[in-house]
This record gives structure tokens, C-alpha cells and sequence, in this order.
């Protein structure tokens, strides 16, 4: 487990995420039932910004720091207001030096019946995490494999949430893995929502993960991705995804407006792109 969040916090990929999570997590909201959130792979929850990880890499300045600088059409900001009040309430003097990691911009949106298990396996990091919720009766962290995990924690007794999945994809056959935790996760809570990110490297490996996730039998499936770069042979990183199930029935919407705007404030050259498509649709 070599993987540290901290050198990337903030950067294009965690805006891309946290927006479209927030953004579930709102819907969620939308009935006063009480609802959980299942975060498998959680990090430490909030990034020091100035610290050295991330002046090492500075990938925060192209990501969350355009986001905070840019003119922000009204439905635009209507869209990306819950996620930049998780990143404004750390940071109350107005001065982006910390960043909320997903149990954070999680935990900020929260009502007092919602509640978040956010696994981390890393043992350090754990125990950052925890010290971020001490006394926090809303949210358990708790220190083990969120692969295993998973499985013992759905579906979970308030019937209703969401699973977030962001592994490091430090290892080969995480592609194959996702699918795989994908279609058992659904087997024990086919009413869950669940966002299992993806990083966007090699499009073709891309492709196969899709071609994969339409084999699974699983009903409605959506894709939602952010390029921030054209391809081109060796150039890494170039965009991230999220495949969403059970997706609420005003996001593909909402993701029309907030993406090709998302895509215009942290692009790094013309061959930018977003999108949505469904990989399995159910036919009603
Ligand atoms: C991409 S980071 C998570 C970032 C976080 N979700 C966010 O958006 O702020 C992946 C995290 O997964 C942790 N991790 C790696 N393997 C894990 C596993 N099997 N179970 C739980 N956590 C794991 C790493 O230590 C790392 O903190």
C-alpha cells in the first residue's frame, strides 16, 4: 500500500468525485428518511494543502483552486453549492488551504438522522481519519479492508444510501476487481446507490471495464466522465469516471450542466471532453 492521497487532494479527479457525490448525497435528502453512506476506501478526510505532499505535486492549483477562482454561472454554482460549502467550512477565512476528502464533504452534508462508515485500511491514515470524527456519533470509522468489508456492512439497516468506491488502483486487475465487488455488492443490496471511481489512463482498458459492467446482468447503470486532456501515447493520467447504479433520476440533467462546465475550468488543453452514457438501462 504505497498509494497517498495527499499528494493528489484537490486535484481535477477529487473535484470531478466530490461534485458528483455531493450531488447524490442531495438527492438522498430529498426524503426526511434517514439514509447511510458507505464510504469503502475513505483516505484521511482532510488535506493540508500547504503541506508537503501537495506543494510537492501542486496538482490542487489545477484542480479545486480554478474551481474557487472561476465566475460561476448561477446554475452552475446552484449545482456545485453543496460540495464548495464542504470546502469553505474548512477553510472560514476564505483562504483554500485545506481540502475535504470524501468523508468530509460526506459528513458536512449530513442531516442529524444520516450517518457515514467510512473503511480505510491504511493503518496511519485510519487513525487520522478517526481523530478527524472523534466524538462524532454520526460517523464510525472503521480500520480494515473495504473489499471485505463491504459485504458485512450492506445493506445497511437504514435501507436506503449510498456506497462510494475509490480504491488507489495501485495494483493490476482493479478494473476486473471493481466489476467483480460491483455485482456481489448488488447481489446483497440491489437497492443501493453506488459510485465506484475509475481513473482514465488507457482508454481501451476503459472500454473493457464497460463492456464488462454491461455483462452483469445489473439493470441501470450509468456513466459519467471527465477528460481533461485529449489521448495521446504516454501522457498518464487524462481523466477520471464514475460509474454510478441506481443513479437518481435527476442526475444525467444535472450532470449536462455541471460537467461541460467542470471540463471548462480545469481542462489543460482543447482535447477536454465530458460525458454520460448508460452502460445498462432499464427498459420501463
Ligand atoms: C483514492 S484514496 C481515497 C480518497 C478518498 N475517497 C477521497 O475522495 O477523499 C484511496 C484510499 O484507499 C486506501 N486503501 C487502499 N486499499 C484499501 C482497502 N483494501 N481497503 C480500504 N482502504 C484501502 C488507501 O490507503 C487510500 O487512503
Amino acid at each position: 500500500m504505497n498509494y497517498r492521497h495527499a499528494f493528489h487532494a484537490g486535484n481535477f479527479a477529487d473535484v470531478f468525485k466530490h461534485a458528483v457525490l455531493a450531488r447524490l448525497i442531495e438527492y438522498l435528502k430529498r426524503k426526511e428518511a434517514a439514509f447511510r453512506v458507505v464510504d469503502t476506501h475513505a483516505g484521511i478526510g482532510r488535506y493540508d494543502l500547504q503541506a508537503s505532499e501537495a506543494t510537492r505535486t501542486g496538482e490542487w492549483q489545477d484542480g479545486i483552486a480554478r474551481l474557487m477562482n472561476a465566475e460561476l454561472k448561477p446554475n452552475v454554482a446552484a449545482l456545485l453549492g453543496p460540495y464548495l460549502s464542504a470546502v469553505r467550512a474548512l477553510n472560514p477565512d476564505g483562504q483554500l488551504r485545506f481540502y475535504p476528502g470524501s468523508p468530509s464533504v460526506t459528513r458536512h452534508l449530513l442531516r442529524k438522522q444520516d450517518r457515514l462508515s467510512a473503511l480505510e485500511l491504511h493503518p496511519q491514515d485510519a487513525q487520522t481519519l478517526q481523530a478527524v470524527f472523534a466524538g462524532d456519533h454520526q460517523v464510525r470509522v472503521i480500520p480494515l479492508d473495504g473489499w471485505l468489508a463491504m459485504g458485512a456492512h450492506l445493506p445497511p439497516k437504514e435501507k436506503r444510501g449510498l456506497v462510494l468506491v475509490d480504491p488507489p488502483f495501485e495494483q493490476s486487475g482493479e478494473f476486473e476487481r471493481m466489476a467483480e465487488h460491483l455485482a456481489n455488492a448488488y447481489r446483497r443490496w440491489p437497492g443501493g446507490i453506488y459510485a465506484f471511481w475509475y481513473p482514465i489512463k488507457d482508454l481501451a482498458a476503459v472500454e473493457r471495464y464497460r463492456d464488462r459492467l454491461a455483462g452483469l446482468g445489473i439493470p441501470k447503470i450509468l456513466d459519467t466522465w471527465l477528460l481533461i486532456r485529449g489521448a495521446a501515447p504516454e501522457s498518464g493520467l487524462i481523466g477520471s469516471g464514475m460509474v454510478i447504479v441506481n443513479p437518481p433520476f435527476t442526475l444525467q440533467d444535472e450532470l449536462s450542466v455541471l460537467l461541460p462546465a467542470l471540463c471548462g475550468y480545469l481542462q489543460s488543453d482543447k482535447g477536454a471532453s465530458s460525458g454520460t452514457r448508460w452502460i445498462a438501462r432499464e427498459q420501463v
